[in-house]
């Protein structure tokens, strides 16, 4: 049989994941001295992991090239859903927060609002619900420097401890949702290596209670 292919986003999610791994006992050396390589053994022949930008995984996945990947939920909010979500793996935990500079009014007047944001479909959703009209531009990184240089009113962005916000004298205003690495499924595969995924899904879900 040959392995189950699982794409990792790469950095922090892939150590959180490693280690999961080696929790539940398979071997993740190739990993770990993985060097400049993107395909690598883990395990005694169950897996292969391959390494890919987040927004890369999904996109792996969905093709079915790699029957399972971990991306944060963040991703999948933004980058659409045609595969399964089989698992909250609880690490990589974080918020979507809408934030703005300290001591304005972001709701004052009625002009429509700019915001920056790397997740364009996560904050049209967002204002939608609230029957605001915005303005989204699309910034690739540092986000938070968007309306300190007066680009944005404000800005969708992910916070985890929060001083990125404080260091630049933004403030949240409201939080959006929370976040979370998953693991995902190809829906094919889903079928076809039904006993093989279903395995390891519960030896996770046992790990991570
Ligand atoms: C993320 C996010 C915030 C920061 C939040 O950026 O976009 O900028 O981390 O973390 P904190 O609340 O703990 O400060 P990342 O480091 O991924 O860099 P980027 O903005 O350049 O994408």
């Amino acid at each position: 049989m040959k392995p189950l292919r699982i794409a990792l986003t790469k950095g922090r999610l892939e150590k959180s994941t490693v280690e999961l791994f080696e929790e539940l006992g398979y071997n993740c050396d190739e990993v770990r001295n993985k060097g400049r390589r993107l395909i690598m053994n883990v395990g005694d022949g169950e897996f292969e992991v391959v390494l890919a930008k987040a927004a890369d995984v999904i996109t792996y996945v969905e093709h079915g090239v790699c029957d399972l990947g971990v991306v944060g939920k963040d991703t999948i909010l933004e980058n659409g859903t045609s595969f399964y979500e089989l698992l909250d793996l609880g690490f990589g935990r974080c918020r979507f927060a809408l934030a703005c500079k300290k001591e304005t009014d972001f709701y004052h007047g009625y002009g429509a609002k700019t915001i920056a944001t790397k997740y364009p479909n996560v904050t049209r959703n967002f204002f939608e619900g609230k029957n605001m009209d915005v303005r989204v531009i699309k910034i690739e990184g540092s986000v938070e420097l968007a309306p300190l240089v007066g680009l944005s009113d404000g800005i969708v962005d992910i916070v985890e401890t929060g001083s990125t916000l404080r260091a630049n004298n933004l403030e949240v205003i409201e939080y959006v949702t929370d976040i979370s690495a998953r693991l995902i499924a190809n829906t094919a595969s889903l079928k076809l290596r039904k006993n093989e995924i279903e395995n390891l899904v519960s030896k996770m879900e046992a790990k991570i209670g």
